[in-house]
């Protein structure tokens, strides 16, 4: 199983039509598309990246599938809250690291990406769902990693329930798929 499926498997049980998704990580458009297409038209999906690329092949990934229900915005994940209501989301993905096939020396940073953890649980439902797939290795992501762990260790307990997964034979850095819910 790829830590891909495992998130998308997940998350579709929070997800009915018509919901609310943030993509925090657009990237090429594969999470937007996923999230897209379990809002149905009806509903709607909120995507951040940093890059114009990210938002170039996003954009034409949801046009090749003829899927018109997304909002694709150039701006960090910081600053969601600016354009997303409170309380309003059902699920939140973060798919940290770097663009594939695009630059390597611009990739999520621990302190950017807790500020928007921040913000996402303030847009999240009372039974939404955020998920932060923690992607490290080669020349990228261990600072991050080991900045978020303790981060989430620490979130508390009476107000969010933090689900990790471990690849756990895994022996070249894993992917670290963690599950955020609110109690
Ligand atoms: C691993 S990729 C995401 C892959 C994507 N989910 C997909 O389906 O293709 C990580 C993305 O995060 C973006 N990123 C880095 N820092 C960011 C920030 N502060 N705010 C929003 N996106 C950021 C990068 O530009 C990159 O495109």
């Amino acid at each position: 199983m790829r830590a891909l499926d495992l998130v998308h498997d997940t998350i579709k049980k929070y997800i009915k039509p018509g919901d609310i998704c943030v993509d925090a990580t657009m990237g090429r458009g594969y999470d937007t598309s996923y999230l897209s297409e379990l809002v149905g038209e009806k509903g709607k999906v909120i995507s951040f990246d940093i890059q114009q690329s990210a938002l170039d092949s996003t954009r034409q990934l949801l046009k090749d599938r003829g899927q018109s229900n997304c909002e694709l915005i150039l701006d960090s994940h910081e600053n969601m809250c600016k354009y997303v209501e409170e309380d309003s989301v059902s699920c939140i993905l973060f798919n940290l690291g770097y663009l594939p096939s695009g630059n390597h020396n611009i990739y999520t940073h621990a302190k950017s990406t807790i500020k928007a953890i921040e913000a996402g649980l303030k847009l999240l439902k009372k039974d939404g769902i955020m998920c932060v797939s923690i992607y490290y290795g080669g020349d990228s992501g261990y600072e991050e990693r080991d900045e978020l762990l303790p981060y989430l260790r620490n979130m508390d307990d009476g107000k969010y329930q933090v689900i990790m997964a471990s690849f756990y034979n895994w022996k070249n850095d894993p992917p670290i798929p963690v599950f955020i819910t609110k109690v």
